[in-house]
């Protein structure tokens, strides 16, 4: 039995993994997040009263806090991220703030606390965009959105607690996760519950843009033996799934499955510096631990569709509020 650290534990990959780990190991786990609006305590609803999951609400830039939940701790995993690139290109601060500054402190405690293993969860923005050959683990980081620059230095600054202090940190650097309990603020889940309300899919410029998708259940597999496997500290590994979908393809077969009209996916402003194709090549995990992903994309995404269209008290919630206000700048002029 190991005392897990989850950071950004009520969140749409940290809550998979959480449920993932308290349904195949002992672990005991305490999960800090800070619950903003993308923390959701209904991802972890089910694991409520289960006396092997502590919640801790917090902010991974409270160094104080930081130290006291490191403390006993076997490992710490971190996701606690602002997350989504559109929101960066609003208001860059708080992405500089808590992906940046909340690592620094989530490395210190670890540091004083001499934790076990840290995995740090980087992204496949770091590299920018991807041209030809799927980047590598050693391709140079090119991040284009603040976002991604913060992740990009996030992921430098655990490598530098590896190559200083020893550390032992793993670092991951995944594609697009699609699955179920995903923000609606998301390409994915925005276009399913659209589509759902029969409202129009807001596609950037053409749709032409590329991402490998993921099923963040495979993403947490992974992470699995990142936590566990021996000898990897220091290293960086890419989790990919070679399923690359542009966002067009993507929303014409969310309509499909939902015997909608293709004529709801309506064109809108491109996103400034928008990647045109992320792609990793992520044969290292596959040599170096015998992961592969499980899940194809069409069965993936169907499975998807399914969850959002037989869970709608998780998601309609989400989209009142704030996120009317914030939807309404995102996508001015939308029909
Ligand atoms: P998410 O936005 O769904 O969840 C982020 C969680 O972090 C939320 O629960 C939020 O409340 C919490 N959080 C934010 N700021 C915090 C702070 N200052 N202190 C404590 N908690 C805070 O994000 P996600 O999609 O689950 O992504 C999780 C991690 O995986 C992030 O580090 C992200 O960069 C990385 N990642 C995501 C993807 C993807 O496709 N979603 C792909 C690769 C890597
Ligand atoms: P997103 O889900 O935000 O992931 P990321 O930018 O981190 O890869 O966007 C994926 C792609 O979908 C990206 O090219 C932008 C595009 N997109 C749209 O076309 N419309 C939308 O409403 C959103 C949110 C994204």
């Amino acid at each position: 039995m190991a005392r897990l650290v989850v950071t950004g534990g009520m969140g749409f990959i940290g809550s998979a993994f959480v449920r993932r780990r308290l349904a195949s190991t002992r672990d005991e786990v305490v999960v800090v997040d800070k619950l903003t609006y993308a923390g959701n305590p209904n991802n972890l609803k089910e694991h409520r009263d289960d006396p092997r999951l502590t919640f801790v609400k917090g902010d991974v830039c409270d160094g104080g806090l930081m130290d006291r939940v490191a403390k006993g701790a076997d490992a710490v995993v971190h996701f606690a991220a602002e997350t989504h690139v559109d929101r960066s290109i609003l208001d860059a601060g708080v992405f500089v703030e808590t992906d940046v500054v909340g690592t620094f402190r989530v490395l210190e405690a670890c540091r004083r606390a001499d934790v076990g293993r840290l995995v740090h969860i980087s992204t496949d923005e770091v590299y920018g965009e991807a041209h030809g050959a799927p980047c590598t683990e050693d391709a140079p980081l090119v991040p284009k959105s603040p976002y991604a620059a913060s992740k990009a230095g996030a992921d430098r600054l655990a490598y530098s607690y590896h190559a200083t202090y020893g550390l032992p940190v793993v670092i991951s650097r995944c594609t697009n996760n699609y699955g179920p309990y995903q923000h609606p603020e998301k390409l994915i889940p925005l276009f399913v519950t659209n589509a759902l309300e029969d409202k129009p899919l807001p596609v950037y410029g053409s749709g032409a843009s590329i991402r490998d998708w993921i099923h963040v259940d495979d993403h947490c597999a992974a992470l699995d033996l990142l936590l566990e496997a021996k000898g990897i500290e220091g290293e960086v590994f890419n989790i990919g799934a070679s399923q690359e979908r542009d966002v067009r393809g993507v929303g014409e077969a969310i309509l499909r499955i939902l015997e909608k009209p293709a004529g709801l996916l309506q064109a809108v402003a491109d996103r400034p510096g928008n990647v045109r194709r992320h792609a990793v090549e992520w044969s290292k995990i596959r040599a170096r631990l015998g992961w592969s992903p499980r899940k194809a994309f069409d069965e993936g995404l169907r499975e998807t569709v399914e969850w959002y269209r037989g869970n709608e008290w998780w998601w309609r919630p989400v989209k009142t509020g704030a996120f009317q206000g914030y939807y309404e700048v995102q996508y001015r002029g939308l029909a």
